[in-house]
């Protein structure tokens, strides 16, 4: 997880790209677009497949220079249903540099918006799953770096159609050998279909083995044959589809998994007697930063894909710095404790790369090391998931216990009235556990104060180390936080304004005299947090000691998730868990590595606590 990778070396024809190491053209010199269109397209019989489907999901070796991406999309917009989600999922273990990709694809004529999009979102070049995201269209791009065996054996997900699109298969092995294939077999169904260019007949007699059933037919342009293959599998069990969903919660969790379902044609019903972010999304004053470590790259990795997947549901919405929600773009981290200096010495002293370039190293020396977030933001989240509500049906309603069955999740509202959903989300925060297989999160009050008072040594970052401070906005700054972990102790507090300007002296020598600042305004809130400060994101079973032996022994199939314990970390937490969830629910390809997912995954914990 998170290697770099090795960059690809090319050669141009004409503005048609070539692998000076792979000796080979990225796509066909005589007609590109007819190629793809037949072999890959038509094949599949995506047109009509499109019109059918509500979520469909493709999976593709070899990215390249993304035009099968794009001219996929562009049969999509033609044919999709409204409302209907693709999720495509692409391997490259070589990407091709922004600029090159570019050149590529303006020369095949890839209208220039969504070149630019692409490129807004290009991943590093390191290992792993990234994704991209197309919202105007419902399509999530998913990129696998590195090399497609091992990778794809880390996605879960099943895929419906497939492109084999390596370099020629005597020139790239790797690409076109029984191990991508079992794994192609892995992440398909009944009813999954393939489309190549090659007809060459260890690449039949491996598909063969790997469980595809394929037919040689006329080749593209020169060539004299090509495959169209299907997977041979015994019809997928019926289970009763989900439709109708319930989230419990309307803060950054519980809405952000609503706009996630809702984009793959869930519908979605959102309950919070409070309305929304009533509870700790109400935060004025939120930072998106990464949790990276200098010795995990799973916690990297889940840092990356957090990072870019709350920035895309931003640039989803569009928002920037002079609407109300985003109040700093940049965050800056100075190691002003002992045990943060060492931390950020560490990962200073190894190549940002490794981290998807998540940080630059701004100073190096061990005594006060200091990092930049670039991706970093601060963030009025309250003011961000009242946006994301805005076309959300929120129903003021609590739910007292969630039980589930067969076909689903029944919600007792403690009234005497139920409803049946065919799945549920509980995403509540520090609330009370809703039935007994929920995990219970420990609970760490806390509170931020506003000040008014000129700080301009504080720019236009948010600055973070011994509590953090956000830049100006409106005369005032937000400055957060403290940890309180006595409930007894919950509420505002002078105390605690006095503690978030004593610990941000470093920040600014202003807030040296706290009898000298004017403090206009505090907030409260309490965070949910489980003990190894990870998230818990996916399926519980409700009830464990009433469910049927069948569930208890695929506890994932069960109708119920959970997305909870998100900490100080909401904001990178609450949008990938979303999308998890919502891929989880529906077996499309999922946005983090199986390894990852499990990390977070609330079956996690044993015992009732967590
Ligand atoms: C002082 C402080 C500073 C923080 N700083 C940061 C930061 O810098 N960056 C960051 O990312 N995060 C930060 N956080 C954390 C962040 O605010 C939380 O992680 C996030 O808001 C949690 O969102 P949530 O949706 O899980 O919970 P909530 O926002 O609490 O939402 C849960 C919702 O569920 C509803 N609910 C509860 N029970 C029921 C029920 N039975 N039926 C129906 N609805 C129910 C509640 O009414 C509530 O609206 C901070 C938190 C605090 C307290
Ligand atoms: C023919 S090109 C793909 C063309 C592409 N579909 C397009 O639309 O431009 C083959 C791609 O497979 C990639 N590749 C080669 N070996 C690989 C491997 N083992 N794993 C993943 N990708 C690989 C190459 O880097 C190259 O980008």
């Amino acid at each position: 997880m998170l290697n770099r990778l090795t960059p690809v070396h090319l050669q141009w024809d004409n503005d048609r790209p070539r692998s000076l190491e792979y000796q080979d053209i990225y796509f066909s010199a005589d007609d590109p677009r007819g190629e793809v269109e037949t072999v890959f397209i038509d094949a599949n019989e995506l047109p009509a497949r499109f019109r059918r489907a509500r979520r469909f999901a493709i999976g593709e070796t070899g990215f390249g220079t993304g035009l099968n991406f794009f001219l996929t999309l562009a049969t999509w917009r033609r044919h999709a249903r409204d409302g209907a989600f693709l999720s495509y999922l692409s391997a490259e273990a070589h990407p091709l540099a922004p600029a090159d990709l570019q050149r590529a694809l303006q020369a095949q004529g890839i209208p220039e918006t969504d070149i630019a999009s692409l490129l807004a979102q290009y991943p590093p070049a390191v290992s792993g799953l990234h994704r991209i995201y197309f919202p105007d269209d419902r399509v999530v791009l998913t990129l696998v770096y590195g090399d497609a065996a091992p990778e794809f054996a880390r996605v879960r997900g099943t895929v419906d159609a497939w492109f084999l699109d390596g370099f020629a298969p005597s020139r790239n092995p790797a690409l076109w050998n029984i191990a991508v294939f079992r794994q192609m077999a892995r992440l398909s169904h009944a009813g999954t279909t393939l489309g190549t260019f090659t007809a060459a007949a260890q690449v039949r007699r491996d598909l063969t083995e790997a469980g595809f059933e394929v037919a040689r037919v006329r080749g593209f342009g020169g060539k004299r044959e090509r495959l169209m293959g299907r997977f041979r599998a015994a019809q997928d069990s019926l289970t009763e589809p989900v439709e109708r969903v319930a989230v419990i919660g309307a803060g950054i969790a519980g809405l952000s998994t609503a706009l996630a379902l809702r984009n793959r044609g869930a519908s979605v019903t959102v309950l919070d007697p409070q309305g929304v972010a009533a509870r700790t999304s109400g935060n004025p004053a939120a930072l998106l930063s990464p949790h990276l470590s200098a010795g995990d790259a799973m916690r990297n990795a889940l840092a990356l894909a957090g990072v870019r997947a709350t920035r895309a549901l931003l640039g989803s919405l569009r928002v920037d710095t002079a609407g109300g929600v985003l109040r700093a773009e940049g965050v800056e981290h100075q190691g002003i404790t002992r045990h943060a200096a060492r931390r950020l010495a560490r990962l200073a002293a190894v190549d940002p790369q490794l981290a998807g370039n998540l940080y630059e190293v701004v100073r190096a020396d061990p005594k006060r090391p200091t990092l930049r977030y670039p991706l970093g933001i601060g963030v009025d989240l309250g003011a961000l998931c009242r946006q994301l509500a805005h076309d959300l049906q929120v129903r003021h309603r609590r739910v007292v216990a969630v039980h589930s069955d067969e076909r689903g999740a029944l919600l007792d509202y403690g009234d005497g009235t139920r409803d049946r959903f065919d799945a549920t989300v509980i995403a509540t925060g520090a609330g009370s556990p809703l039935c007994p297989g929920q995990p219970r999160p420990l609970h760490v009050g806390g509170q931020l104060t506003r000040i008014r008072c000129a700080l301009p040594s504080i720019g236009r970052v948010a600055r973070t180390g011994k509590g953090y401070c956000l830049p100006e906005h409106e005369g005032q700054h937000w400055l957060g936080a403290t940890f309180r972990r006595d409930s007894a102790h919950s509420g505002i507090h002078d105390l605690d304004n006095i503690e978030n300007l004593r610990q941000l002296r470093w920040a600014d020598p202003a807030l040296e005299a706290v009898e000298r600042v004017t403090v206009s305004g505090a907030w409260y809130g309490t965070r949910a947090a489980f003990r190894d400060r990870l998230p818990a994101i996916g399926a519980i079973l409700a009830n464990p000691a009433a469910e049927t032996t069948a569930r208890r022994a695929a506890p994932q199939t069960s109708r119920v998730f959970v997305l909870l314990g998100l900490g100080s970390r909401g904001l990178l937490y609450a949008p990938l868990g979303a999308e998890l969830i919502a891929d989880r629910m529906f077996g499309l390809p999922e946005p983090l590595p199986e390894p990852l997912s499990e990390r977070l995954s609330p079956l996690r914990f044993s015992a009732r606590e967590s």
